[in-house]
């Protein structure tokens, strides 16, 4: 079937305004866009700019905005987007992140954000002679925040960003709930000034499109409002109030 790829362009050193330009090219259903993109770069266009690294949803290169949504292109079939010859889909680089040329955004603001929350095990006791053990169940907890790839699927998708790009973001807070779940980790103190943050866990509104945008099915709006629970608990225990900015 043929396909239109409406794509946005875009090189900042140009001196140019973003603007779209179509591509048609020679797909099948169960092609996935991260294909057509390539066709396209091979054979139309080599100045085409997009990030791809292992096609099979594993790296979180090409994360982009397909028809508005935020997804892969790797995991993206052409049926999924696209269910008739000659129909058109939209491509655009993810939100929230300056772009550096056509899909390649610069996902420095991204990353800051991530390390913020420490994303790494916290425990200052001896290491003991093997490894630090849990149990199935400690480790049910929080394991599918442990799958997440860093696409920035869900930084983009975020409508908090759009108006506080101050906000750690969902990614950032998932990560963060991925360590503080785990039973093998005391870190949690040492977070906690930047997760009880009018710009940690309480900016986050329950918009779910985080969730919403996930590759890879993580519960991010849940696992957000649990970090939310467990220092409500926690400031409650030593009445201490939340620093929530009044929100
Ligand atoms: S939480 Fe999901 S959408 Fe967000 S960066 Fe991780 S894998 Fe991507
Ligand atoms: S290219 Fe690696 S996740 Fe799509």
């Amino acid at each position: 079937m043929k396909i239109n790829l409406k794509i946005e362009r875009f090189n900042p050193e140009s001196g140019l305004e973003p603007e779209f330009r179509e591509y048609t090219v020679e797909v099948e259903p169960t092609d996935r866009l991260l294909d057509a993109l390539v066709l396209i770069k091979q054979y139309q266009d080599g100045t085409l700019g997009f990030r791809k690294s292992c096609a099979h949803g594993v790296c979180g290169s090409d994360a982009m905005r397909i028809n508005g949504k935020d997804g892969l292109a790797c995991k993206t079939l052409i049926q999924d987007v696209a269910k008739t010859e000659g129909e058109t889909i939209e491509i655009r680089p993810l939100k929230h992140m300056p772009v550096r040329r056509d899909l390649i955004v610069d996902q420095d603001a991204f990353f800051k954000h991530y390390r913020t929350i420490q994303p790494f095990l916290i425990n200052n006791e001896p290491p003991p002679e093997k490894e630090r053990l849990q149990t199935p169940g400690d480790r049910a907890a929080f394991d599918d925040a442990t799958n997440c790839i860093l696409c920035a699927s869900c930084f983009s998708a975020c409508p908090i960003l759009d108006d506080n790009p101050g906000f750690l973001g969902p990614a950032a807070l998932a990560q963060a709930y991925r360590f503080i779940a785990d039973s093998r980790d005391q870190g949690f103190e040492e977070r906690l000034p930047d997760l009880d943050h009018p710009n940690g866990v309480w900016a986050c509104k329950n918009h779910f499109e985080c969730t919403k945008s996930c590759p890879r099915q993580i519960k991010v709006t849940k696992r957000i409002n649990q970090t939310k629970q467990r220092i409500k608990t926690y400031r409650k225990s030593r009445g201490e109030p939340l620093n929530d900015g009044g929100v």
